[in-house]
């Protein structure tokens, strides 16, 4: 039977006993994580969120009872266990924190039992993700998995630290929201005391912290819940957490300047690692014409290269037809590649296709300067030899090139492609923290579908000044006071400085083609907060959970979150969504019409 904590005190986590103390009395609590009875002693691995301890029991020590529990022990079991500090009898464990002690049991109490778990709890589990995460409660007790909620727990306690020294003040906004379409799907959730009207989770607290400029709150900021309902990856939750930010009288380089040093001490205090100031910028516009990418992985070289002007006339149809269309030929140079199979070629030309390239265009040149192309029977001797200079091609080299009447397509084709040599050829240090901003983003992206611009960050994201007579005559053209920051080729953070001036808020609605009363209708509130003295404000969102995911070199951001959801936006363990009694649907006025 289970027995109670009365009169215990724990007095150490495990891996607080330390060679000094060799000699005390301490108590320790955790959970069972290897346990073996070699006949008159049992020694046992005991587990709590700090690491490892090793425990001895023997029958002069421990008692008769003390020493027949020790002998029930198995894996997950809970136990509170008094004794002393010892100098390790065996070899030392290099492995462990406490690998030159252990502690010599006097007496034990077996505070829960345990079922044998569904699979082992160790770090670097073979377990497959599903089973983990149906049985989250044991992942989370894995080292490895502890050890990121420790950082995060960590790096949000080094964010308000930090924040809150700079004169920032912690304010919640709602969770239950007006929707607002702000880019992604809205979850909604039903009002049963206004029948058929809807609340939407917040995408982001942008229009509140945007009120709480106009309040005169000056430096707000929030580790938010944000929620989103669009297409999952590895990047991306249905739920996640910003760490969101706004700022009264500022403009651009007070933003970065703040959240530069942030960045510095997040990750000095929690991963001990010097991030060099000031962050490197580029503008959009060099991104994506030198890495086919707003968020570049600046590990490694593998630029992107214009080569429309030497093909432009040439007989190769594919390369010419597309300048003629009015789009582009670029290339990177895989260097040392030149001798890849053609086999493995192939599957270079079947990941571009993945992306919806018509083909990919190639030119190797093996070490003893052989070459194979496949466009070469359509090109003249001098425009081969245009295209080798303008790649920096030498013998080992493998030129890839891709042509559309899409310039946009084939710099962000091109640029996964860079990404996917680069892995491939083990370009990439995972020990590199390279970070960037990304400025001057467009302030429109043309919306094919409904042949319309959208705002590319969104409808508050002010011009540039100096762009800002384009707006009528070239609103593709126009730039806007939008930055993102970029670390190893991850989108982490974004915002921008926000208009706070209506004649420019009603072009903006204009040329996005929101109406009057459209605008009125979504957004009001902020619009008429807006006539009653509004401060010029600025702010950035980072993702919290793609923080730690880099910080911790995890694959995936399930590894950094407690309790996250799988693809399909499920959480395996609770089984939400789940289907809800008839009597609640009622109170809701709601009738499924979905069939199974
Ligand atoms: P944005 O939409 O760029 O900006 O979001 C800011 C950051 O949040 C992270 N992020 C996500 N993380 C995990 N799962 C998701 N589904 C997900 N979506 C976004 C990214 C991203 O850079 N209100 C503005 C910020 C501002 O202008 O101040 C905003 O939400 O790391
Ligand atoms: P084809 O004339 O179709 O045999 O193509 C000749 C070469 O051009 C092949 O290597 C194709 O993979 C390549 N190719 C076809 N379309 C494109 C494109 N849009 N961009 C780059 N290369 C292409």
């Amino acid at each position: 039977m289970a027995e109670s904590m009365k009169g215990l005190k724990r007095t150490h986590r495990c891996t607080e006993v330390t060679t000094s103390m060799i000699g005390e009395t301490v108590t320790v609590m955790g959970w069972v994580a290897k346990s073996r009875n070699k006949g008159g002693i049992v020694f046992v691995d005991l587990r709590d969120r700090s690491g490892i301890l090793q425990l001895i029991f023997e029958e002069a020590n421990v008692g008769a009872e003390g020493f027949a529990k020790a002998e029930k022990l198995r894996a997950e079991f809970v136990v509170a266990v008094t004794g002393k500090v010892a100098k390790r009898g065996g070899a030392v464990n290099e492995n462990l924190k406490t690998g030159e002690i252990e502690i010599i049991a006097e007496d034990i109490r077996i505070l829960a039992e345990a079922e044998v778990p569904p699979f082992p709890i160790e770090a670097d589990s073979k377990t497959r993700e599903e089973v983990r995460l149906k049985y989250r409660f044991l992942d989370l007790r894995r080292p490895d998995i502890q050890s990121n909620i420790m950082l995060r727990s960590k790096v949000t306690t080094e964010v308000r630290a930090f924040l809150a020294k700079e004169g920032f003040m912690e304010i919640e906004t709602p969770i239950l929201c007006k929707s607002t379409p702000e880019g992604a799907r809205d979850y909604l959730v039903p009002s049963r005391v206004h029948p058929g009207t809807f609340y939407a989770l917040p995408q982001s607290p942008q229009l509140f912290k945007q009120l709480l400029m106009c309040s005169g709150y000056d430096r707000y900021f929030q580790i938010a819940k944000c929620f989103r309902d669009e297409d999952l990856r590895a990047d991306r939750q249905p739920e996640f957490t910003q760490i969101d930010m706004e700022l009264s009288f500022v403009d651009i380089d007070d933003v970065i300047d703040v959240n530069e040093r942030l960045i510095k001490h997040m990750f000095k205090e929690a991963i001990g690692v010097d991030v060099q100031l000031p962050i490197r910028r580029m503008t959009w516009h060099e991104a994506m014409e030198r890495f086919g990418s707003d968020k570049p992985d600046l590990r490694f070289g593998l630029e992107l290269k214009d080569i429309s002007d030497i093909v432009k006339d040439s007989e190769f149809s594919v390369f010419s037809g597309a300048v003629a269309a009015g789009g582009t030929v670029r290339g990177i140079n895989a260097e040392g590649m030149g001798d890849l199979p053609r086999k493995k070629i192939d599957a270079l030309t079947e990941f571009v296709k993945g992306y919806g390239a018509k083909g990919l265009a190639y030119l190797a040149i093996s070490e003893d300067g052989t070459e194979k192309c496949s466009f070469a029977k359509f090109m003249k001797e001098e425009e081969l030899a245009a295209i080798k200079e303008r790649m920096g091609a030498k013998p080992g080299d493998l030129l890839l090139f891709i042509s559309d009447a899409k310039k946009k397509f084939v710099l962000e084709t091109l640029g996964a492609l860079r990404c996917h040599v680069a892995e491939l050829k083990g370009l990439i240090d995972k020990n590199e923290f390279c970070f960037v901003w990304i400025t001057e983003f467009p302030l429109l992206e043309w919306n094919e579908d409904e042949n319309r611009f959208e705002a590319m960050h969104h409808p508050f994201t002010m011009p540039m000044e100096e762009d800002l007579p384009l707006i009528d005559t070239d609103p593709g053209a126009v730039r806007a006071k939008a930055y993102d920051i970029v670390l190893n080729g991850v989108e982490l953070g974004g915002g921008s400085v926000r208009i706070h001036q209506d004649d420019i808020q009603e072009k903006m609605f204009d040329v996005i083609g929101i109406s009057k009363e459209s605008a009125e209708d979504k957004f009001g509130f902020l619009l008429t907060a807006f006539k009653y003295g509004v401060p010029p404000h600025a702010g950035l969102a980072f993702g919290l959970d793609r923080l730690l995911m880099l910080m911790t070199g995890a694959d995936s951001i399930r590894d950094v979150i407690a309790f996250p959801k799988v693809k399909d936006a499920s959480d395996l363990m609770s089984d939400a969504p789940n289907i809800v009694d008839e009597k609640q649907l009622e109170e809701l006025c709601i009738k499924i019409t979905a069939t199974e």
